[in-house]
């Protein structure tokens, strides 16, 4: 029949696991905290503790995993921003992000091996940022669906010459709906066509004011290409954080997001992720959407193994079962057979879902022949 282990009982009870213990001891059991009981066991607990309601043994251990644990407010500390870079096609987000990063290119790391992951951080006046590169809108989207929130700031980029386009207003919209706050950078403003009051007057139809037009949008004119403007727009993203006061708590077991994942050839799959809470280490137990792991190796965005990722450090990992899907929350896990047990369902469910969606459209294909 069906069985729990008392850490899930004590979850079910919303008793600490010691006091589950305490009742099995008084019962003659002596138990662990990852001891399955059954449900007779399970009910005569719960009736230990006067819970009357029937006790629904089939634990939601996806919803144990998944639980947000409360943060203790002397563990919290001031975490960088997450920023996320938007805006229309060619209008030059990757030469911006690649500008910023040139520009913050330490000493020490020049000549060094540059890896290209998803994300990446940088140290402005002794101030950390995190950079994610968002491979386009519809990656952004499917994020969104998935319930993962990953940006504190959003930089929306605007070229000076080309003015508010239609991927322009659907990154607003985006950014919006998430309300994340919007830094506008005006870029291209090396080009003799640029026309910064066009962009700022096309952003009032989309409720935009910037601050020079008494509104409270930060607009910074910059250029990617000519390196103008860089620093001004780290300053206003660290104004804003600041404003923000972000926090994370590093003593917790690490929650993080998914940027992209894929097969190596030689290092099997590979999952850039954002760890936005708690800190991630070498031999954590985790689960990652439907994929188990542990942690075998991280790699950091200079190329460096780490051997911890503290909260808004993007870091790659190596020791997962299978590859997982951007957007994916990760989780650190201490109960090895909860992780698993959760992943495995996932894995099921998933399978269920593939095999509806190719009935269907097998289904479709067949009435097409008709
Ligand atoms: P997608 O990823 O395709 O949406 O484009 P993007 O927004 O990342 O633009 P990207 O950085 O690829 O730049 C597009 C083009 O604009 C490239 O040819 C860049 O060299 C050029 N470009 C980007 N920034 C500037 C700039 O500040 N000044 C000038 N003159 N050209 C720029
Ligand atoms: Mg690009």
């Amino acid at each position: 029949g069906e069985t729990v282990t008392v850490q899930e009982l004590a979850e079910k009870l919303k008793k600490t696991a010691a006091e589950v213990i305490k009742k099995l001891l008084g019962l003659g059991t002596l138990a662990t905290i990852n001891q399955e009981v059954d449900y007779d066991t399970a009910t005569l607990i719960a009736g230990e503790f006067g819970i009357e309601t029937e006790l629904k043994v089939a634990v939601d251990k996806e919803a144990i995993i998944m639980a947000e644990p409360e943060d203790d407010l002397d563990q919290m500390i001031t975490r960088p921003p997450v920023v996320t870079i938007m805006g229309h096609v060619d209008h030059g987000k990757t030469s911006l992000l690649d500008a910023i990063r040139e520009a913050n290119v330490t000493a020490g790391e020049a000549g060094g091996i540059t890896q290209h992951i998803g994300a990446y951080q940088i140290e402005h006046n002794g101030k950390k940022i995190t950079f994610v590169d968002t491979p386009g809108h519809a990656a952004f989207t499917a994020m969104r669906a998935r319930g993962a929130q990953i940006t504190d700031i959003a930089i929306l980029v605007v070229a000076a010459d080309d003015g508010v386009m239609p991927q322009t207003v659907e990154a607003i919209n985006h950014a919006k709906a998430a309300n994340v706050p919007i830094i506008v950078a005006i870029n291209k403003m090396d080009k003799p066509a640029a026309n910064p009051d066009k962009v700022k007057q096309e952003l009032t139809q989309h409720e935009l004011v910037v601050e020079d037009w008494g509104g409270d949008v930060i607009a910074v004119p910059v250029s990617a290409k000519a390196r103008i403007g860089l620093e001004n727009l780290l300053e206003m993203i660290l104004l804003v954080a600041e404003v923000h006061e972000l926090k994370a708590n590093p003593d917790r077991p690490a929650r993080g997001t998914v940027v992209e994942a894929e097969l190596d050839k030689g290092r099997g799959p590979v999952a850039t992720v954002l760890v936005q809470n708690g800190t991630l280490h070498i031999g954590d137990t985790i689960v990652v959407g439907h994929v188990m792991g542990r942690v075998r190796a991280m790699i950091d965005d200079k190329g460096r193994r780490v051997k911890k990722a503290l909260p808004c450090t993007p870091v790659e990992i190596l020791g997962l079962s299978d590859v997982p899907e951007a957007g994916d929350i990760l989780v650190a896990v201490e109960d090895e057979k909860l992780a698993r047990d959760v992943a495995e369902k996932r894995q099921q469910r998933k399978k269920e879902e593939a095999l509806k969606s190719n009935n269907k459209i097998s289904l479709d294909d067949l009435f097409k022949h008709i």
